[in-house]
């Protein structure tokens, strides 16, 4: 939050992945605005979402992305598939929590 506004947004969902039933949670919609990026704030969002899943439980979380594959890949995700979304192919990571 800056100013009582947010800066930016991430979430954890159950499924993401209508094939892929037994892959759970889901990290969905990170994204930092323009004017706060490079601050380490996307990163603070997904280690947040990460400790979130482990508190309940969870020994994984998965993401999907085509854009930023290696953003993740920068802090310890690994790849472990590929979805069509929309005619699209995306990477499928993993992280252990
Ligand atoms: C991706 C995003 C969330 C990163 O937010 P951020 O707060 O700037 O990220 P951090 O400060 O944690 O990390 C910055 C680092 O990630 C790198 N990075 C940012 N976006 C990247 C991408 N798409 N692919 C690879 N690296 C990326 C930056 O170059 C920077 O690297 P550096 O530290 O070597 O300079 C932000 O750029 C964004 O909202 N982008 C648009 C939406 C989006 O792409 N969301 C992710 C799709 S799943």
């Amino acid at each position: 939050m800056k100013d009582n506004n947010p800066v930016g947004f991430i979430s954890l969902i159950k499924s993401n992945v209508p094939s892929q039933p037994d892959l759970t949670p889901w990290l969905v919609s990170l994204y930092v605005h323009e004017d706060f990026r490079q601050q380490g704030i996307g990163r603070a969002l997904v280690d947040k979402c990460i400790e979130h899943a482990s508190v309940a439980g969870f020994s994984k979380v998965y993401l999907y992305t085509s854009t930023a594959v290696q953003y993740y890949l920068n802090f310890g995700w690994v790849i472990v598939g590929e979805v069509e979304v929309f005619g699209k192919i995306k990477t499928i990571l993993c992280n252990n929590v």
